[in-house]
C-alpha cells in the first residue's frame, strides 16, 4: 500500500513565557502521534514552532529592554531545547518572523481580500493582551476587585483605533454546514457541541489589523496596520508545508492537515476563525481540530503568580525521560482536566512500568540468558496458550490504531497493559523456572513465546518511550530496521538461535529519597 500523508501540528508558543509542563503536554501528544503513524508506514510531517508577533510579546521585551526580534530570537531557542530535550521527533520548527511566513501571511491576506472579505472600519471594544482577544460587553465578567475581565480572567482594555474586519458573520451558516459534513472535525465530543453552540448564537464580523503598535506583519497595500496576531498565527500551519505555493510537493502532499492539536483554551481560534478564513481564501479546512484538557498541578492552574510552575526538565530530572512521557500519555485521560502529582508520577512507575514490563522483561531475558546459553531458544510446537499470548500481542494493535485515531492515549496504553497483564499471569502459570529441571524443551518453548511477546511490546510502545523501547529491542537482538508495525505478527519472530547482549533492565523504581538512607 502507498504511504499514506500524516499532517499533525502542535499550537505554536508564545514567547513570552518559558516552557512549562502544560507546553511539553501539548507536543508530547504530538510527538506519540507522529512516531505511532510512521511506525504504521505513514508520511508524517511534524510541525511546531513558536508565534513570536503580537502585543503580548512586544510587552515582554518591552520589559525585558530588548528589541522584539533580539527578544524573540532569545526565547524561542527554550522551545527548541525542549523539543530536544523531551526527544521530539518534529520534521519542522516554524518562527513565526521568519520571512517565509510573512510571505504566506501577506498572500493569505490578499487571498482573503480578493474574494471579498475584508473592509476597512474601526473598531471600538474590548481586548484582552494576554488571550490576544477580542471579546465583546456581555461575554465579560468581574473579578474579585469588580474590575471587568475576559472569561479566561484576563485583564481587557479598551480599544479604538481604524482596523480592518473580516466578515465572520457571514460564515455562520458554511460553518454549521461544515461541521456537519465533516462530524469528526472537532474533538472530543463535548468540545464539538460547545462550538456549534457558540456558532449558532450568531457570530460578529472580526478586527483583523492593528494600528496601535508596529510588532506584526504589515498588512498589504496599508502598511500603517499590521495583522491581528491570530491571523498571522494560524496561518502558521500553511506556511510551513509551502503556502502560497499551493502547487508545491509538501503543499499538494500535506495540505489539508490531519490533525491540529490544541489546548481547550484555544479551540475557538482553531475550530471557528481558521476553517472560516481559510473558505475565504478559497482553501481546505484542515480534517480535524483536538482540544485537550488542561494539566493541573494538585488541582491548581499553573501560574507563575502561584509560583507552582513545573517545567518538564524538572520532571525528567527527577523521574527519567521515557517515564515522564508515559506518565503524561497514561495517568490523565486526554481530554479532560486532570492533575499531576509526585504520588501518582511514582504509582505509574513502579508499578506499571517496573514492575509490570520492566519485571516481565528483565525475567525473561535473563533466564535465557543463564538458562539458554545466551540465545533465543528453539521453540517446539506451541501449545494452545502460547498461540493465545502471542495472537494477544499481535491483535491489540487494531485496538491501539483506533485509540491513537481518536487521540485517546491513555485508552491505548491500557490495551496494551492488558497484554503485559496477560503475559504476566502466562508466565506465572507456565513457570519456566520450575520447568527448567523437569521439562528443558517445554521452558524453551515458553521463553521464545515470552521473548516475542515482549519484542510486541517494545514495538508498540517506541511512540510513547522511544529509548526504552529501543533498549528493549537491542536486548532481544531486534534488528533497527524490523521494528515498524509491520514486523508484528508471528511471521516476524524472534530468530531462534540470535545471540543476546547481557540483559540490563530497563525500568528502574523509583526509591524516594527518605527511604534510601
Ligand atoms: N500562541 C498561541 C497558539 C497559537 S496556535 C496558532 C498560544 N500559545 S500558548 O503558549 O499560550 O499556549 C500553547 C498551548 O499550550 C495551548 O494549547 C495551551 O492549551 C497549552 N497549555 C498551556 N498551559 C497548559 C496546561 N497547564 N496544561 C495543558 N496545556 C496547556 O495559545
Amino acid at each position: 500500500m502507498a504511504e499514506q500523508p500524516y499532517y499533525v501540528t502542535t499550537p505554536i508558543y508564545y514567547v513570552n513565557d518559558k516552557p512549562h509542563i502544560g507546553h511539553a503536554y501539548t507536543t508530547l501528544a504530538c510527538d506519540v502521534l507522529a512516531r505511532f503513524h510512521r511506525l504504521d508506514g505513514d508520511d508524517v510531517h511534524f510541525l511546531t514552532g513558536t508565534d513570536e508577533h503580537g502585543q503580548k510579546v512586544e510587552k515582554s521585551a518591552q520589559a525585558a529592554g530588548v528589541d522584539p526580534q533580539v527578544f524573540t530570537d532569545e526565547v524561542s531557542q527554550n522551545f527548541r531545547r525542549l523539543a530536544a530535550d523531551m526527544n521530539y521527533s518534529n520534521d519542522d520548527f516554524i518562527r513565526t518572523t521568519e520571512p517565509r511566513h510573512i510571505h504566506a501571511c501577506q498572500a493569505l491576506w490578499r487571498a482573503i481580500r480578493d474574494n471579498g472579505h475584508i473592509y476597512l472600519g474601526s473598531y471600538a471594544g474590548w481586548y484582552a493582551v494576554r488571550d490576544e482577544a477580542f471579546y465583546t460587553e456581555s461575554e465579560l465578567t468581574k473579578d474579585e476587585q469588580g474590575n471587568k475581565v475576559a472569561p479566561s480572567g484576563a485583564e481587557v482594555e479598551w480599544v479604538e483605533e481604524p482596523s480592518y474586519f473580516f466578515d465572520l458573520s457571514k460564515w455562520q451558516q458554511p460553518l454549521l454546514d461544515f461541521y456537519d459534513a465533516n462530524p469528526d472535525f472537532i474533538g472530543p465530543d463535548t468540545r464539538r457541541n460547545e462550538v456549534i453552540s457558540f456558532v449558532s448564537g450568531g457570530l460578529h464580523d472580526l478586527s483583523v489589523s492593528r494600528t496601535s503598535f508596529k510588532w506584526g506583519i504589515p498588512v498589504p497595500d496599508d502598511p500603517d496596520h499590521i495583522m491581528y496576531v491570530w491571523l498571522d498565527a494560524l496561518n502558521n500551519y500553511q506556511t510551513a508545508v509551502g503556502y502560497p505555493d499551493t502547487e508545491s510537493a509538501l503543499y499538494s502532499k500535506y495540505w489539508p492537515a490531519d490533525l491540529h492539536m490544541v489546548g481547550k483554551d484555544i479551540l475557538r481560534f482553531h475550530a471557528i476563525y481558521w476553517p472560516a478564513f481559510l473558505m475565504a481564501a478559497g482553501l481546505a479546512p484542515p480534517k480535524r481540530v483536538y482540544a485537550h484538557g488542561w494539566l493541573l498541578n494538585r488541582g491548581e492552574k499553573m501560574s507563575k503568580s502561584l509560583g507552582n510552575v513545573v517545567t518538564a526538565g524538572d520532571l525528567v530530572e527527577r523521574y527519567g525521560l521515557d517515564p515522564v512521557r508515559y506518565y503524561l500519555m497514561r495517568e490523565v485521560p486526554f481530554g479532560q482536566d486532570g492533575y499531576i502529582s509526585h504520588e501518582s508520577m511514582v504509582g505509574r512507575i513502579n508499578g506499571d512500568l517496573a514492575n509490570d514490563l520492566g519485571n516481565l522483561a528483565q525475567r525473561v531475558l535473563s533466564m535465557i540468558n543463564k538458562n539458554c546459553d545466551a540465545r533465543i531458544p528453539q521453540p517446539q510446537p506451541l501449545k494452545p496458550d502460547d498461540t493465545a499470548i502471542l495472537a494477544a500481542a499481535a491483535e491489540v494493535l487494531s485496538t491501539v490504531r483506533e485509540e491513537f485515531e481518536r487521540q485517546a492515549f491513555h485508552r491505548a496504553l491500557e490495551a496494551i497493559w492488558k497484554v503485559v497483564g496477560d503475559a504476566n499471569r502466562y508466565i506465572d502459570a507456565q513457570a519456566p523456572w520450575k520447568l527448567r529441571k523437569t521439562d528443558p524443551d517445554r521452558m524453551a518453548t515458553v521463553l521464545y513465546a515470552l521473548a516475542d511477546v515482549i519484542r510486541h511490546l517494545a514495538i508498540l510502545v517506541q511512540p510513547v518511550m522511544p529509548d526504552a523501547a529501543s533498549s528493549m529491542l537491542d536486548q532481544l537482538g531486534v534488528p533497527a530496521d524490523r521494528r515498524s508495525f509491520s514486523e508484528l505478527g508471528s511471521g516476524h519472530a524472534v530468530a531462534p538461535g540470535t545471540e543476546l547482549p547481557k540483559p540490563s533492565p530497563v525500568f528502574p523504581r523509583f526509591i524516594e529519597e527518605d527511604s534510601a538512607a
